[in-house]
């Protein structure tokens, strides 16, 4: 992995002699599928490497609709899915585009990092809302998005499935968030870059087809980067739910747009079009891995293990450190997280464990973490 060159794999170090395990940045160490491969390949053999001719977007956007309607039951207008580099262009697009200048962001957190730094880069204050726990888990803390709303706040991030918790938002949940958005006009950035990768056991609902409110307010990002483990090839999509919207972009989605990959356009329309039996696989086996979290041991952790995504949150606040876990992990255990804190402040204390590795990988790093407890 080391030498394959991979950022998750490039944390200069050791621990006691040993090599440091990457299981921070949300990559996944197996090798892309042949669809994929073969469709990066094809670009180069056809120097595919020009500007993203119409055609090829209108085949991204069909092959997207077709993977969606038949894993969520949404198949939306291709001509509403619109390509992009990456979803955090998708989300700088929506604040730019979509809320008034000087508005608020509202962001349940723990959230994905960059969320906590891109509005103030784009003149939008942030409104951090700390996820509650329901029932046993992390619910999103409707009374206190209400007030932002009531503060005059303009847009929410709802990540689902949720980075770095793994929740998948049930139906209700939706529902609920969709009555207090619209109650206030504010808008929805509904970051769905996970999708794909919900576990049997949990349903991806799409928030846009929540109600004709969802539809009114919402816009969904997506992309085939995480399920499909492409991130450097520069593509996302952005889908629109309602025809003001779809006419607005058309308006002002030109920047956003511009940077799209070509190769990285015909590799996602290969994902989702050529590679559904690959993305199943994968999913089987990180089945297998979130088996072995839940059977671990590690006490004083209180382990999440992901619903959807391959992030399991580990809340190590019972450890009562001194450091951030992050930092004691990498030291001790040798196994490379994110910290919590980097999260947002409902963070502290836990850390974002990638549990996308081989087997055997995921072993040895529970098992170094086990034994650094013990220590
Ligand atoms: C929830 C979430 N949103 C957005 C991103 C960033 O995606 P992109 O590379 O398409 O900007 C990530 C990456 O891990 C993520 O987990």
């Amino acid at each position: 992995m080391r030498a394959g060159g991979s950022w998750k794999w490039s944390t200069v170090g050791d621990s006691h002699g040993r090599g440091l395990i990457g299981a921070f940045v949300a990559e996944m160490d197996y090798p892309v599928a042949d669809a994929v491969a073969d469709a990066v390949r094809t670009s180069a053999d056809g120097s595919r490497f020009g500007y993203l001719p119409d055609g090829w977007v209108a085949d991204m956007a069909a092959a997207t609709s077709a993977f969606w309607g038949d894993r969520f039951g949404w198949a939306p207008d291709p001509s509403c899915v619109r390509p992009v580099p990456d979803v955090l262009t998708a989300f700088t697009a929506t604040v730019r585009h979509f809320t008034r200048p000087g508005s608020a962001v509202v962001l349940p957190t723990p959230a994905y990092m960059p969320f906590l730094t891109v509005p103030a880069m784009l003149d939008r204050p942030l409104v951090q809302v700390p996820m509650a726990r329901a029932g046993g888990r992390l619910a999103l803390d409707l009374d206190a998005i209400d007030r932002a709303f009531a503060d005059g706040a303009g847009l929410l991030v709802l990540t689902n499935p949720h980075n770095p918790t793994g929740r998948v938002f049930d139906a209700d949940e939706l529902a609920a968030v969709a009555e207090v958005v619209e109650r206030h006009g504010a808008r929805v950035f509904a970051d769905e870059i996970h999708a794909p990768l919900t576990f049997s056991g949990a349903r991806h609902r799409p928030y846009a087809t929540i109600s004709a409110a969802s539809a009114g307010h919402a816009v969904t990002a997506t992309s085939a980067s995480k399920a499909w483990n492409t991130p450097g090839l520069k593509c996302g999509q952005v889908i629109l739910s309602n025809a003001a919207d779809a006419e607005h972009w058309t308006a002002n989605g030109y920047l956003a747009e511009h940077g799209t990959a070509t190769p990285g356009v015909l590799a996602s329309t290969a994902a989702y079009r050529d590679a559904r039996g690959w993305l199943d696989d994968v999913l089987a086996y990180l089945d297998g891995n979130r088996a072995l979290l839940a059977a671990a041991d590690l006490p004083g952790i209180e382990v999440t293990v992901p619903d959807g995504t391959y992030l399991a949150w580990l809340d190590a606040r019972g450890l009562g450190l001194d450091e951030p876990p992050s930092a004691f992990f990498t030291r001790e255990a040798g196994v490379v997280m994110t910290d919590g804190a980097a999260c947002g402040e409902a963070g502290r204390g836990g850390m974002r464990l990638n549990i996308a590795m081989a087997r055997p990988v995921l072993a040895e790093a529970l098992d170094r973490i086990r034994t650094a407890l013990r220590a």
